[in-house]
């Protein structure tokens, strides 16, 4: 069956079309540096699928929670044991049930543990249920770093693992890896290379820009213009998009991030700044102090 995703418009009004059933073939990678976009245009992607498909989103932000409300995604808070997580992912993929795993406020190290043994789960699942789900991993250098970072190496294996089994492996069992990157030169080549589909976008550093040209198989000069893309502008090329280099305006949504940019307001200190600061409040001394990923 053919379905066409709407993601926007291309030159002119012309719409922007994605093929589901090929982007369920062949993947798709998209890279854009911070605010250029990507989780807007994932947002654009799951709300247009999610009557053809069921969907795992693997979010590190809590910023997919949202869709939860107007599409019925279950949200499965990644707080739990990793057989616990192993095991409810069995589940969705038996009784078809789209959900959003949220991973925030764990360490970097939790994350990608959690991450690991819910992919492994959906990876593992029996050859009945095998039915296609599109896996959308939003901030995708996290876990499937390309160099060793802080983390344990036990538990980067196991991530790097998991995202390599759902890029290169994942298509027979009906996982379709949906990633998206800030930084293309920090995510592992060979996650990147499984995806045949590329939405590209403002990219500002050098070596980013070689890598997005080398998996586009462009000159680095004609990789040069993803410099000068405005927020929500891509360039688009795959079987499941368009089989030359395309511009695409990414639309609108209907669900709204839970993290937005932040807005400028007037700014005026309070009279008792210091106070503010030094003293704790009840609250936060029961609250742990979360380590962010770098
Ligand atoms: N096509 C668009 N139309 C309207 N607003 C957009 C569009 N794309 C992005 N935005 C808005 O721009 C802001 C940044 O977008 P978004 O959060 O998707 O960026 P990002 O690439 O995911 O950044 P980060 O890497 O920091 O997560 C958001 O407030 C989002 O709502
Ligand atoms: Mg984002």
């Amino acid at each position: 069956m053919k379905v066409a995703i709407d993601m926007g418009a291309t030159t002119g009004s012309a719409p922007a079309t994605l093929d589901l059933e090929e982007l369920l073939a062949t993947r798709l990678l998209v890279q854009g540096n911070s605010g250029s976009g990507k989780s807007h245009l994932l947002r654009r992607l799951l709300e247009q699928s999610a009557p053809w498909v069921q969907q795992c989103i693997i979010d590190p932000e809590g910023d997919f929670v949202t869709l939860a409300d107007k599409f019925g995604h279950v949200v499965v808070d990644a707080t739990r044991t990793e057989t616990e997580l192993t095991r409810i992912a069995g589940r969705i993929r038996q009784h078809r049930v789209s959900v959003v795993l949220n991973l925030e406020g764990l360490d970097v190290e939790q994350q990608m543990r959690a991450a690991a043994a819910f992919l492994g789960g959906m990876f593992d699942a029996d050859r009945d249920f095998w039915y296609p789900v599109l896996v959308v991993v939003d901030e995708a250098q996290l876990f499937a770093p390309s160099v060793a970072g802080e983390v344990s190496d036990e538990a980067r294996k196991l991530s790097l693992g998991a995202m390599t089994n759902l890029m290169c492996r994942g298509r027979k069992r009906g996982l379709a890896g949906v990633i998206a990157t800030q930084r293309l030169a920090k995510l592992a080549k060979n996650v990147a290379a499984e995806a045949s589909n590329f939405l590209m976008g403002r990219t500002f550093l050098d070596i980013d820009m070689a890598r997005a040209a080398d998996l586009l198989g462009m000159e680095k000069r004609q990789a040069e213009q993803f410099r000068a893309l405005a927020r929500g502008h891509f360039g688009a090329l795959g079987p499941a998009i368009s089989r030359r280099p395309m511009p695409v305006t990414i639309g609108a949504v209907e669900t709204s991030a839970r993290s937005t940019s932040p807005k400028l307001t007037p700014f005026e200190a309070p009279v008792d700044a210091a106070e503010l600061i030094f003293t704790a409040s009840p609250e936060e001394i029961v609250r742990p102090v979360v380590r962010r990923p770098a």
